[in-house]
């Protein structure tokens, strides 16, 4: 069975959805098969990798309406190879629609999909609704992005009361694989001291390496690239390497292959 792993954290801006595009790219790059599942409504990943999603095209959000598809036939492909999308709908209104908490978990369950993917990563919004609440009910493993600053400790806070009720009812084998800080300035002392308290709060081998502040990885956004990609020498690039062999590590060697990677070369 592919891992599942969420990429989240309670406060907006904190570099959810860069991480989720770029690392997703890496992972690929690295072998992997991999579904980017978009959750967030801002429908950011596929801007992120250069997927036109017209209105009315079929969004995971569709799994939470009345009459859901099969989760399989909301695959679309990038130009990353064994890298696809399943994006979001930005009009799904957040809090409406089903009110099943295991519901992407049961989708994710598809034999089809489970051959076909060795690793499934997942964009959640910030807001604490169904939609993160799936997300954390379905994965196997959570990365929490957070930019040093004092603020963020209280989102690192709040989804971790989150993460303890999930994981104390739906889903007890939800594992923290790490905190990943983002924007980051080696020399900005409040950086050191964010970083040591959530260090002291949960295990300094779980603070993962940093990824720091670099403009490429906007300029690649809006050109639709991952940044290994767009500016492969970049110091973004770099970090996300560093933190690709790092998940590589802790997510051990690819199962053997059931199936290609899944392709609906029809859409883009
Ligand atoms: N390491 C970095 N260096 C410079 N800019 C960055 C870095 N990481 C993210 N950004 C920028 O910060 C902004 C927020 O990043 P991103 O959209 O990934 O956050 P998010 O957590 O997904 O936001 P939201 O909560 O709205 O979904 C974006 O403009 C992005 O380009
Ligand atoms: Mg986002």
């Amino acid at each position: 069975m592919g891992y599942i792993l969420a990429i989240s954290n309670r406060k907006g801006g904190t570099g959810k959805t860069t991480v989720s595009v770029n690392l997703a790219a890496e992972l690929a790059r690295a072998g992997r098969r991999v579904l980017l599942v978009d959750l967030d409504t801002q429908n950011h990943c596929a801007v992120g990798l250069g997927v036109k999603v017209g209105h009315g095209e079929p969004t995971v959000h569709d799994l939470f309406r009345p009459g859901p598809p099969a989760l399989a036939s909301l695959v679309r492909a990038t130009a990353v190879p064994g890298l696809n999308l399943v994006p979001a709908d930005p009009v799904f209104e957040h809090g409406s629609g089903s009110r099943d908490e295991g519901l992407l978990k049961a989708a994710l369950a598809d034999p089809g999909l489970q051959a076909a993917f060795d690793l499934v990563i997942l964009d959640t919004p910030p807001s604490l609704d169904l939609l993160l609440i799936n997300a954390l009910t379905a994965a196997d493993g959570l990365i929490v992005p957070y930019v040093p600053h004092h603020l963020s400790l209280e989102g690192v806070r709040q989804l971790m009361r989150v993460l303890y009720k999930i994981k104390s009812r739906a889903n007890p084998g939800l594992k923290i694989l790490g905190f990943l800080p983002v924007m980051v300035a080696e020399h900005i002392r409040q950086h050191k001291v964010v970083t040591a308290s959530i260090a002291h709060q949960f295990g300094a081998p779980r603070v993962l390496p940093g990824i720091r502040t670099d403009i490429k990885l906007a300029e690649a956004f809006g050109t639709g690239q991952p940044v290994a990609c767009y500016a492969p020498k970049s110091r973004a690039a770099e970090d996300f390497a560093a933190l690709g062999r790092f998940c590589e590590a802790a997510l051990g060697p690819v199962a053997e292959a059931a199936a290609p990677a899944m392709r609906n070369p029809s859409r883009k």
